[in-house]
């Protein structure tokens, strides 16, 4: 890494840590530990609630981490290894099993969980899951999921440890990672976005969590906001993953629309090659679900973000 890169991250990290700002997240967060939430309610008993869950569960891409595929597991029962440079992580069953899974967990549980990475015990979730994207889901969306979920069959499968060394196994240093990294706001759209653009920033950032892969991450794990999916040579499990800013030699500018809507309903390129690895899975359990029209303003709101050019491409 370049030198002038370092101080800068530091600067930032400094700068973003500072005074006031610190002192107001911890005396957030003891709030938020200390159970000072509203009350917001699912609406369970109603079938076209529950078909809205389904879809934006897809969106969401809980299936495929909270489903042990390549072991036959049940559908979100969790057991799937998720590896990373800390160590195997194992997602947890997601069912509507009262013990293993999240049968007995009330509204609040569920958004304190997805929105602000805290579990209903009161510890901190590791960025593992994508909390840190979905703490800009509306709370409606974020209970239509938990409704869809409650309505399947509940699976006992036991929840696995997961295999991760100290310190970074240490659940309460994430408390110095979310001072650093995580904000939790709702999603605001683009200034004077159109609604298709609008819609579609809210599936990459809230839902479907495009940067947590697209985006490269720094030294400490943190999203570095100033490459906002311009790609990195070293995603999640090692993989190369592509700039898809509108940068035409280094990013996906070239891309109409339509290719961008065809990549990811069928997992075409506009040269016909089929996309591989980590992109493959969050299309076919996920983005290969939703409507054209959701896809058309995921592209549009491609198009709109600034063009990150990276070297090589
Ligand atoms: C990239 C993989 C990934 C995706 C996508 C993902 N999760 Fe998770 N999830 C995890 C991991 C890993 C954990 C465990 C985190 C920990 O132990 O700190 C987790 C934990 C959870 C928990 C806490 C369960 C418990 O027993 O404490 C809930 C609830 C949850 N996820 C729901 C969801 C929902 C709903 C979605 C889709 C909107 C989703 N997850 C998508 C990886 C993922
Ligand atoms: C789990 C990680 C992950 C997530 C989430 C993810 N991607 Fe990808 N994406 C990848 C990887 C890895 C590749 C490279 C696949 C390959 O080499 O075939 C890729 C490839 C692509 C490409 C092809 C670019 C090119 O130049 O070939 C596009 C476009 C794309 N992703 C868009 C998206 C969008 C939009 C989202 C969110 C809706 C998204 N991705 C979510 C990992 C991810």
């Amino acid at each position: 890494m370049r030198i002038s890169g370092q101080t800068g991250f530091i600067g930032r990290i400094l700068k973003r840590a500072g005074g006031e700002r610190a002192f107001f997240l911890l005396a957030f967060s003891l709030c938020v530990a200390g159970g000072l939430t509203q009350e917001v309610r699912a609406d369970t008993d109603n079938d076209q609630g529950t078909e809205r869950g389904a879809y934006l569960t897809a969106a969401g891409g809980c299936y495929g981490c909270h489903t042990d595929i390549k072991n036959d597991g049940k559908p979100y029962a969790g057991g799937r290894a998720l590896e990373t440079p800390f160590g195997t992580f194992y997602t947890p069953n997601i069912t509507a099993d009262r013990i293993n899974g999240i049968g007995s967990w009330t509204d609040n549980d569920f958004l304190r969980a997805l929105k602000r990475g805290i579990s209903p015990s009161g510890h901190y979730y590791f960025p593992a899951f994508p909390y840190p994207s979905y703490t800009k889901m509306k709370d409606e969306d974020a209970l239509a999921i938990k409704s869809y979920l409650l309505s399947l069959e509940p699976v006992a499968a036991e929840n696995k440890p997961h295999e991760i060394a100290a310190p970074f196994s240490w659940r309460w240093l994430q408390w110095g990672w979310r001072i650093l990294f995580f904000e939790e706001e709702p999603y605001q759209p683009p200034s004077g976005a159109s609604e298709a653009v609008a819609r579609g920033g809210y599936l990459v950032d809230a839902l479907t969590h495009c940067g947590e892969c697209h985006t490269p991450r720094n030294a400490l794990g943190g999203p570095d906001s100033g490459r906002y999916l311009a790609g990195t040579p070293n995603g999640p499990d090692g993989e190369r993953v592509p700039n898809i800013t509108p940068d035409s030699a280094s990013g996906i500018g070239d891309w109409s629309e339509g290719d961008i809507v065809t990549l990811l309903r069928d997992g075409m390129k506009p040269d016909f090659d089929n996309v591989q690895g980590s992109m493959a899975e969050a299309i076919e359990h996920g983005l290969s679900h939703l409507t054209d029209e959701d896809l058309a303003a995921i592209a549009a709101y491609l198009k709109s973000i600034p063009a990150i050019a990276t070297g090589g491409s």
